[in-house]
C-alpha cells in the first residue's frame, strides 16, 4: 500500500475504532461483535507497524499501552484541585443550603452527583487531543501519569464535536467491584498481596510504571467537571452534557434539584441504591449549578463554597478484641493497635485495627476480650468505634497503657495537651533510627532506589549506618559479601539477601547521585517533625539555605506564609539539637546540596508576578513545553489556556493555531517565540 492510501485508511479506521469506543465504554451501546472490532484493531496496528510515521500519540493502538515511566514528572495544576467539604449529617446540608441562599437567593439550583470512591484526575486537553493526564497530588501540583491515563477506554483520546480548543477535565478513575475481584483473585494466585479495596487498586494501578500493565488493569474514569476560559455554557450540568458529546463519559446518576427536600431525596435513594452499584460510592456530592453563582460564592483555600459532599455512614461490625499491641513509628509516636479476631467488613477480612492513641482506648473504655465494633469508613486502616458492653465478660479489667517502650525499654512520654506517647530516646531506639533512615532514602526525599527496606536493615543490624549522613561514609569493602538470612514462614521459604558486586555498586551509585538531590528535597529528607514536601520547599524558598534556616528563630519562622507554632517549634528544637548539628554538618562534608543552587534561585523568583502567559505551539517535545510552563510558574506568572484581554504575553511555538494568533493581534498582545522568553528570565538557551 503506497503511503498516500495507508494515510487515509488509518484515519478511517481511527474515526470508526474511536466511534466503536464511545458506544461501548460511555454509551455502554455497542453496534459491533467484539471480533469484528478486533480485527479493525487489528488492522490498524498492522499499518501503524508498516508505516511508523503515520502512528499518531492519539490513536487508538496507544490503549494497549507500551510506554514505560521510570519516574512521574510532578506537573503544577494550572486551577489547583481542591477537595469538598464533608458532612455526614441532614443539619449541615441544611446549613449549606441556607448559607448559599443567603448569597445567590431563592433562585438557586443545584445539582446532585454521586460521589465516586476512587482517584482525582485532571485531563488536558488542546485542540481536541489529550495532552496529559496528572493526578492529585497535594491539589498543588499533580504527578503527570498520561502515558497509563491513555490506557483507559472511557477517556477519549480525541475529543468530537465543539469542543473547546483549551480544555481540562476533572474526573474520578476508579475500580467496578468485578474488576477488583478479578484482579485480587490473579495477585494471590501469584502470591501478591491482594488489594485491600477498588479504590487502593485503581490508586496503585495508575502508578504503575508499566502502562501494558495498566491496561490490564481495566480502569474507568467519569468526569465531574469542566474547566476552559471559552466555554459557552453558563452552567455545570450543561457543560456536563457537553461533555458527553464530546466523548467523554459522565454519570447517568445526576439530577438537578430546586430545593433541600429533593436534595434530601437524592441522597436517601442513594444510601439504599448504593449496594447496587457495580462500583463503590462513598457518598453525594452537591453543586450550586450556575457558574456565574458559583463565581460568586467562591472557595476557601481548602474547597469550594459552592459544593458540599455528603459523606454515607461507613458499614459497621462487631467482633472480639483478642490483644492490643503497640507499634513505633519513625518519630517516636506510639500506636496502639487491635488484634481482632478476624470479620468480614465492607468487602475485606479485617484482623487489625487503629486505636489512634491512649486517650481514645480510655475514653471508649475499650477492654481485652470486648466485643468492639468496626467501622470501614473508606480508610485503608479500619478502625473501632466503641464497645459492645452487653457483651462484656463479668471478669474483663480496665486496660492499661503500657509505660515503657516496647522496642527499647526507655520510660514514654507525652506533651501536655497532646494525646499521643512517644518513645523519647530518639537516637538509640532501632524503629525510630530505622525509619529516619528509610524516610531518607525514600522516592520524594533522597530517592536512592537500590536501598530498600530490606537493604537499610542489613546495615543497620551491620552497625554500619545510626544516622543519615552514614549513607556517605560506606565503602566498597564495607558492603561486599553482607548477607542476610530470613527464615521459612507459612507462606514464604526461606531465602538469603547477599550484597553482591553489582548490588553493591548501584548502592554507592545511588547514594553518589543523591548528591545532585535540590536542597528542598533534601530538607524534607532530614525528617523533621511536622515538615512535609510542601513545607520543606516554603522554607527552602524563603531562607535558600540551612545555615540561614538554622538561624532563624521561632518569632521569625511564624512569620513565613503558612509556617505555624507547630512547625515553627519542631524545626528550631530539631535543628539545635547536637546530633542534628552534626548530622548537618557531615551531609555538607559529602556535598549534600544543603542550599539553593544560583539556578535555582533565580528561576524562584517572582519577576513575572501579575502576568498572565499563554504557552501555546510546538517547542520541539511537549517536555520542552512543560518546562516553559513551569519556568512561568516558578518565576510568580500564571498560565491561562485562552487568549484573552487578560493574557500578558504569548509564548508562541511554531504551528501555533491562526485563530489564536489571529486573536493575539487584535488584542495586541505581545508574541514571544521561546528566546524572548527566556530573555525576559534573564536566560540562555539550554
Ligand atoms: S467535584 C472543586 N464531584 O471527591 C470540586 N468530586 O474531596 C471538585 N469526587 O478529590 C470535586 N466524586 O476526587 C466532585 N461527583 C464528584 C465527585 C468528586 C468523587 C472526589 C474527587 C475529589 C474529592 C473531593
Amino acid at each position: 500500500m503506497e503511503l498516500e492510501h495507508a494515510r487515509t485508511r488509518i484515519e478511517e479506521l481511527t474515526e470508526m475504532i474511536e466511534q466503536h469506543n464511545y458506544n461501548y465504554y460511555v454509551l455502554n451501546a455497542p453496534t459491533i461483535s467484539d471480533y469484528e472490532f478486533d480485527k479493525l484493531m487489528a488492522e490498524l496496528i498492522k499499518l501503524e507497524k508498516q508505516f511508523p510515521q503515520l502512528a499518531s500519540p492519539y490513536s487508538p493502538t496507544q490503549r494497549v499501552g507500551g510506554e514505560i515511566t521510570k519516574e512521574f514528572q510532578t506537573v503544577r495544576h494550572r486551577t489547583p484541585m481542591l477537595s469538598l467539604s464533608n458532612t455526614y449529617t441532614d443539619t449541615e446540608i441544611r446549613d449549606f443550603d441556607q448559607r448559599v441562599r443567603k448569597t445567590i437567593g431563592n433562585e438557586v439550583e443545584y445539582v446532585c452527583e454521586l460521589k465516586f470512591d476512587g482517584v482525582a484526575i485532571s485531563l488536558i486537553y488542546e485542540d481536541g487531543k489529550l495532552i496529559r493526564g496528572v493526578t492529585r497530588g497535594d491539589g498543588t501540583q499533580g504527578d503527570d501519569v498520561t502515558a497509563n491515563v491513555k490506557t483507559i477506554r472511557s477517556i477519549p483520546l480525541r475529543l468530537k464535536g465543539d469542543f473547546p480548543s483549551q480544555l481540562e477535565m476533572r474526573g474520578e478513575i476508579y475500580m467496578t467491584h468485578a474488576e477488583f475481584n478479578r484482579l485480587n483473585q490473579e495477585r494471590e494466585e501469584i502470591g501478591e498481596i491482594p488489594f485491600v479495596n477498588p479504590r487502593n487498586a485503581a490508586a496503585g494501578s495508575l502508578k504503575l510504571q508499566d502502562s501494558t500493565e495498566v491496561a490490564h488493569r481495566h480502569l474507568e474514569c467519569i468526569v465531574y467537571y469542566v474547566l476552559s476560559d471559552s466555554l459557552k455554557y453558563d452552567n455545570h450540568y450543561d457543560s456536563l452534557m457537553a461533555a458527553c458529546n464530546w466523548g467523554f463519559r459522565i454519570s447517568p446518576y445526576i439530577s438537578r434539584c430546586k430545593n433541600i427536600d429533593e436534595i434530601f431525596d437524592f441522597i436517601e435513594e442513594w444510601n439504599k441504591g448504593r449496594e447496587h452499584l457495580p462500583f463503590d460510592i462513598d457518598g453525594v456530592v452537591i453543586k450550586v449549578n450556575s457558574f456565574r453563582h458559583q463565581q460568586i460564592l467562591g472557595t476557601t483555600a481548602k474547597s469550594p463554597r459552592w459544593a458540599i459532599a455528603f459523606k454515607f455512614q461507613p458499614e459497621s461490625v462487631s467482633t472480639r478484641l483478642l490483644n492490643i499491641s503497640f507499634q513505633v513509628g519513625r518519630t517516636g509516636a506510639i500506636t496502639p493497635v487491635a488484634e481482632l479476631e478476624p470479620v468480614f467488613l465492607a468487602g475485606t477480612t479485617v484482623k487489625r485495627a487503629t486505636l489512634h492513641n491512649a486517650d481514645i482506648i480510655a475514653s471508649l473504655d475499650i477492654r481485652v476480650g470486648d466485643y468492639v465494633f468496626v467501622e470501614k469508613g473508606g480508610e485503608i486502616i479500619p478502625k473501632i468505634t466503641g464497645v459492645d458492653f452487653s457483651k462484656r465478660p463479668p471478669s474483663s479489667q480496665p486496660f492499661t497503657f503500657i509505660e515503657y517502650c516496647p522496642e527499647c525499654g526507655t520510660p514514654l512520654r507525652k506533651n501536655p495537651g497532646e494525646a499521643t506517647w512517644y518513645c523519647p530516646n530518639e537516637t538509640g531506639c532501632p524503629p525510630q533510627i530505622k525509619g529516619r533512615l528509610e524516610h531518607f532514602i525514600s522516592r520524594k526525599a533522597m530517592n536512592i532506589e537500590s536501598l530498600g527496606e530490606g537493604r537499610i536493615e542489613i546495615l543497620y543490624e551491620n552497625r554500619l549506618v545510626r544516622k543519615i549522613s552514614d549513607f556517605y561514609k560506606l565503602t566498597y569493602n564495607q558492603l561486599i559479601g553482607l548477607k542476610k538470612v530470613y527464615p521459612a514462614t507459612d507462606k514464604t521459604p526461606a531465602r538469603v539477601v547477599s550484597f553482591r558486586e553489582k548490588t553493591v555498586e548501584n548502592i554507592l551509585k545511588g547514594i553518589e547521585q543523591s548528591k545532585s538531590v535540590p536542597f528542598p528535597r533534601v530538607l524534607y529528607a532530614l525528617g523533621i517533625r511536622y515538615v512535609g514536601e510542601t513545607v520543606a520547599r516554603k522554607l527552602a524558598l524563603h531562607y535558600h539555605s540551612i545555615d540561614r534556616l538554622m538561624q532563624a528563630s521561632f518569632e521569625e519562622l511564624i512569620l513565613v506564609d503558612e509556617i505555624g507554632e507547630k512547625i515553627a517549634e519542631s524545626i528550631v528544637k530539631t535543628l539545635h539539637q547536637p546530633e542534628m548539628k552534626e548530622i548537618i554538618e557531615e551531609l555538607k562534608k559529602a556535598g549534600v546540596q544543603m542550599s539553593l543552587s544560583v539556578e535555582e534561585k533565580q528561576t524562584q523568583g517572582n519577576i513575572l508576578a501579575g502576568k498572565t502567559f499563554v504557552v501555546s505551539g510546538d517547542f520541539g517535545s511537549a517536555e520542552r513545553r512543560r518546562e516553559i510552563e513551569q519556568m512561568v510558574v516558578n518565576n510568580g506568572g500564571k498560565l491561562g489556556t485562552s487568549v484573552s484581554s487578560k493574557t500578558s504575553f504569548i509564548v508562541a511555538g511554531s504551528q501555533m493555531g491562526p485563530s489564536k494568533k489571529q486573536k493575539a493581534i487584535e488584542l495586541g498582545i505581545p508574541l514571544l517565540n521561546e528566546q524572548e522568553f527566556l530573555d525576559l528570565l534573564g536566560k540562555s538557551h539550554p
